[in-house]
């Protein structure tokens, strides 16, 4: 057995990870102890029943929990950073449709998402829901890689019957029969961390019969859903028109019986979510996945987590690559602190700033939760760690508390300080 495939040890470091969403653990010197993939704890003097165990010294390295990212688009991996001139509808039709299309060739699916994964690999997420093409084959392969990777994911194979070009659209009838084999297909292959997630794309992509049919699978099969909600002003006003029997842009997915307490559910964004919106997503766990860069590349605006945050709504972080330009998680935890201030001070003094404590929980145990027990090193949570060689940023100051070396890390660090990353136990680089 090489220390790779070790799933019990102890790492000694400094170590960081999130109490609840305002208190952090701090230890300057300390041990997390993983037992079969899973966490005992952390101690700052080792117990006598983990000694047998063997060590890795990180040599005073800062320890945290890797991150969740609760919503991330693989094909679109290929466009970030470009096309950020528009905003989401024109963005879907001039950029977006024309390469998620490029997917039904399966050389150029695999040549893409080889790049995603080494990305996701190399950077600081654990877990990622990820939103893949409407290809079956494509989606399948992704899926592949990924259970390779060592992340632990739920990707979704896209759906869309409706307002989108004729080269990309699927008809009622058909795409449902191919998420079925899709459904199928994937459980055949026996994955240990990789998951489907039904994904319909959105309201307006998808007719309430589509919804509907979606629904039935995701129960049938015991599959979470993922969708995006509330993103942007021309957008909502669309899904009005669209489904006039509807008192929100949430109950549009209620009304097709997608949106229940039975069925773990994904929405992305939810910016402009008024008070009816928020009470049903309350109502039914429905985790948030909030996109600070994306919210601002889009021009969608800047949506008021600290508020769902003190509602005790589900929330976690994310990249939306390619509305978010870059894939790094490290990016969105500060970008989600950076855009609630201006939010604050441009236009809402009711809703306060976001707090490192509150933005690294959103990253780590808030969205970690979708998951179960991950993101954070309490004892039975699944155990996912960076070991980051962060006083490699320069400094004079080698008096930095764990807690300041963590938040030192989000605004200057990058996937260079990352020297380890563990998932569920294994070691994947
Ligand atoms: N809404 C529907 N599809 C998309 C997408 O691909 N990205 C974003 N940001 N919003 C969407
Ligand atoms: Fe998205």
């Amino acid at each position: 057995m090489t220390e790779r495939d070790r799933l019990s040890f102890v790492l000694h470091g400094a170590v960081v990870y999130s109490k609840d969403k305002d208190e952090m653990n701090c230890f300057e010197d300390a041990y997390a102890v993983c037992k079969d993939g899973i966490s005992e704890g952390v101690f700052t003097k080792l117990p006598e029943e983990y000694k047998e165990l063997p060590l890795i010294e990180t040599g005073g390295q800062l320890i945290i929990p890797g991150f969740t990212d609760l919503h991330i688009h693989a094909p679109q991996f290929q466009f970030r950073g470009n096309g950020m001139d528009i905003e989401l509808l024109p963005w879907l039709e001039t950029y977006t449709f024309p390469e998620e299309a490029k997917y039904s060739d399966l050389s150029y699916a695999e040549k893409a998402y080889r790049l995603f994964t080494e990305e996701l690999i190399n950077g600081a997420t654990v877990r990622a829901s990820v939103f893949a093409t409407s290809h079956r084959g494509a989606t399948l392969r992704l899926m592949e890689m990924l259970e390779e990777s060592g992340l632990v994911t739920f990707v979704g194979k896209v759906n869309m019957d409706r307002n989108v070009p004729d080269y990309y659209v699927e008809d009622t009838e058909g795409s449902l029969s191919e998420t079925e084999k899709w459904l199928n297909e994937a459980a055949k292959k026996g994955f240990s961390r990789t998951r489907p997630i039904i994904t319909p794309r959105f309201t307006p992509s998808c007719s309430r019969e589509l919804m509907t049919g979606l629904s039935e699978l995701a129960e049938r099969y015991a599959a979470p859903v993922q969708s995006h909600l509330s993103e942007n002003l021309s957008e909502i006003k669309w899904v009005s028109e669209l489904e006039p029997d509807t008192s929100s842009y949430a109950d549009s997915y209620v009304k097709a019986g997608i949106l229940k307490k039975s069925i773990p559910c994904i929405m992305a964004h939810c910016v402009w979510s008024e008070e009816e919106e928020q009470e049903i997503l309350l109502e039914n766990n429905v985790f948030i996945a909030h996109s600070p860069d994306s919210n601002t590349n889009l021009s969608s605006g800047a949506a008021p987590v600290k508020k769902y945050l003190e509602k005790g709504m589900n929330v976690g972080l994310a990249t939306d690559v390619a509305g978010g330009h870059s894939a790094s998680m490290i990016n969105a935890v500060r970008s989600a602190i950076r855009v609630s201030k201006l939010r604050n001070r441009l236009f809402d003094r009711d809703t306060k700033a976001l707090t490192f404590p509150e933005a690294f929980y959103m990253a780590t145990k808030g969205g970690g939760a979708f998951f179960g027990k991950a993101g954070s090193f309490d004892k039975g949570y699944s155990f996912d760690a960076l070991i980051l060689d962060d006083m490699r940023i320069p400094t004079t100051r080698e008096d930095l508390s764990a807690m300041e070396r963590a938040e030192r890390f989000i605004y200057l660090g990058d996937d260079r300080y990352i020297s380890g990353k563990i998932v569920a136990g294994k070691r994947i680089r």
